[in-house]
């Protein structure tokens, strides 16, 4: 399956499951100062999370345009190192206003990847948000994954950094859970397809592919500095897979610059440049 065709199947997938599907919004957000540039698919319903904008649907669906070179969400210095990092990607998301939340979430993410794409459950591995003084562990999720058909030992717990995701310093935000791809050759041998390979650093051979926003909070900053957590007026959702990352899934091959969606780019600028 193509990487246009991938898009194709997520859109209609989520379409078919009641959302609408709304064009990507502008790379550069043009009334947003807490970033440069448009960094996920939820950063156009910012106002509608926080309950200062209606739109008259409830569920959406979408393929957004990122730039993840600067701020918060920063990737610049991960490209031409891994197989997997962009500047410029596509996001394809789903989003809850206030309907369902992360048991929905979480069954869409599992009935798309195992009953739709078909991807091989041994492959798959699950994080939740291991909790801290300010959140509490997610529990819930592991027992929500496991109820969708996932394996205990395949639902790992980690902290801040892999699994609580804010858009920027203030906005919405709350703990994720994330869907991770092992892409080696011995998917039966535990002594290759491993937890340690989840979140490492070079992450090339088990890639995030799928992140699950549980969107509860609205992170304010109460003094220069000093942050804190208000409830979002209703628990909503926010949903983020590359496709670049999935396609290399769905394709078989390595790398994000080798799918059908960047080789034939790659190609022409060898081309232009006589390196071919
Ligand atoms: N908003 C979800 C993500 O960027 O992973």
């Amino acid at each position: 399956m193509t990487g246009n065709e991938i898009r194709r199947k997520f859109l209609d997938y989520f379409e078919q499951h009641g959302h609408k599907v709304v064009h990507s919004s502008p790379v550069y957000p043009p009334n947003d100062p807490t970033i440069l540039f448009t960094n996920a698919g939820m950063n156009q319903f910012k106002d509608v999370f926080l309950g200062n904008e209606k739109r008259d649907y409830k569920r959406a669906a979408s393929s957004q345009k990122c730039i993840r070179a600067g701020g918060k969400h920063n990737d610049l210095d991960e490209v031409g190192k891994t197989a997997r990092h962009q500047t410029f990607f596509e996001m394809l998301g789903n989003f809850s206003f206030g309907d369902y939340f992360k048991e929905d979430a979480i069954n869409f993410a599992w009935d798309f990847l195992v009953n739709e794409l078909k991807l091989d459950v041994n492959r798959l591995w699950f994080t939740v948000f291991a909790g801290d003084d300010e959140v509490s562990a997610d529990e819930e999720a592991i027992q929500l994954w496991i109820k969708a058909g996932a394996k205990p030992e395949r639902i790992l717990r980690f902290g801040r950094k892999d699994n609580f995701w804010q858009m920027a310093e203030t906005g919405p935000c709350g703990p994720n859970s994330e869907i991770n791809y092992y892409l080696g050759d011995e998917p039966e041998n535990p002594e290759k397809n491993r937890a340690d390979l989840v979140n490492a650093d070079e992450g090339d051979t088990t890639m995030e592919i799928w992140n699950l926003v549980f969107m509860q909070y609205n992170r304010v900053e109460t003094e220069k500095g000093i942050y804190k957590l208000e409830p979002l007026p209703a628990p909503s959702v926010d949903t983020g897979a590359g496709l670049e990352r999935m396609t290399v899934v769905m394709e078989g091959v390595h790398s994000t610059f080798e799918t059908t969606l960047l080789k034939p780019i790659v190609e022409f600028t060898a081309r232009l440049a006589q390196r071919n």
